[in-house]
């Protein structure tokens, strides 16, 4: 798949996506699994909610959150490459209401239908900024009133204030993107979309943070 972005770190090649679960887990040192599984408790799911999932990879996030919901809730997750769509089908196929589309997040889509939560997780920083307000005015045409927009990403922080090592594994690892990303207020961005009532949790040292936004 061409990149459209070729500074971006999450339009992956399909060598990282086929192997994207298993990098995750060796890049945290294990620690990826009992943080997302925290990360999606905190999302507060309800059980009729229908959730749409941008970004969503191989479904490990979406299965996740599939344990909260009843079997006719829609949980949708939208994603651009075949080697995620491959492994999303493998691990949800016991799951009828689990639905992967392929569509890209970064330009106007529809759906039938809007929806209760719009998680994205370890996405957004990867676009240019004039990008991620586009997947911003997606998520806020596709929710329902008083649903939420649920971004999981790198905190707001401070390069300069990182520890060496820590600097060292971000700078070596993340995409030029991300160094702009950490340094913006979020919250104002979302305000000026319409959205209300933030709530942030912090995982990993607080480099990642869980943005809820209300939609009016
Ligand atoms: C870093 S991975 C994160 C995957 C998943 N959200 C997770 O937390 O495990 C980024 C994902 O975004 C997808 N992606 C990148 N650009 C996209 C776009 N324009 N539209 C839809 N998906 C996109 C990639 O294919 C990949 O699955």
């Amino acid at each position: 798949m061409e990149k459209l972005y070729p500074d971006s770190g999450v339009e992956l090649s399909p060598a990282i996506s086929k192997n994207y679960d298993k990098l995750m887990n060796i890049a945290s040192f294990g620690l990826y699994k009992s943080f997302i599984k925290k990360a999606i408790s905190h999302l507060e799911i309800k059980q009729n909610d229908e959730i749409l999932d941008l970004g969503c990879g191989t479904g490990r996030n979406i299965l996740l959150m599939n344990k909260y919901v009843s079997n006719k809730s829609l949980l949708f997750g939208l994603d651009i490459s075949e080697e995620m769509e491959k492994q999303f089908m493998k691990n949800c196929k016991d799951f009828s209401n689990l639905k992967f589309i392929n569509k890209r997040i970064d330009k106007p889509f529809e759906l039938d239908r809007k929806f209760d939560k719009i998680f994205i997780s370890f996405v957004i920083h990867g676009f240019p900024h004039e990008i991620r307000k586009k997947v911003i005015q997606n998520a806020y045409n596709h929710l329902k009133p008083g649903g939420t927009f649920n971004i999981l990403d790198f905190a707001e922080f401070d390069m300069a204030q990182m520890p060496f090592h820590h600097r060292f594994i971000f700078k070596a690892i993340e995409c030029k993107y991300a160094f702009d990303f950490i340094e913006r207020d979020w919250q104002n961005i979302l305000t000026e979309y319409g959205f209300i009532n933030f709530e942030e949790k912090f995982y990993l040292k607080h480099y990642v943070r869980l943005l809820k936004a209300e939609k009016k």
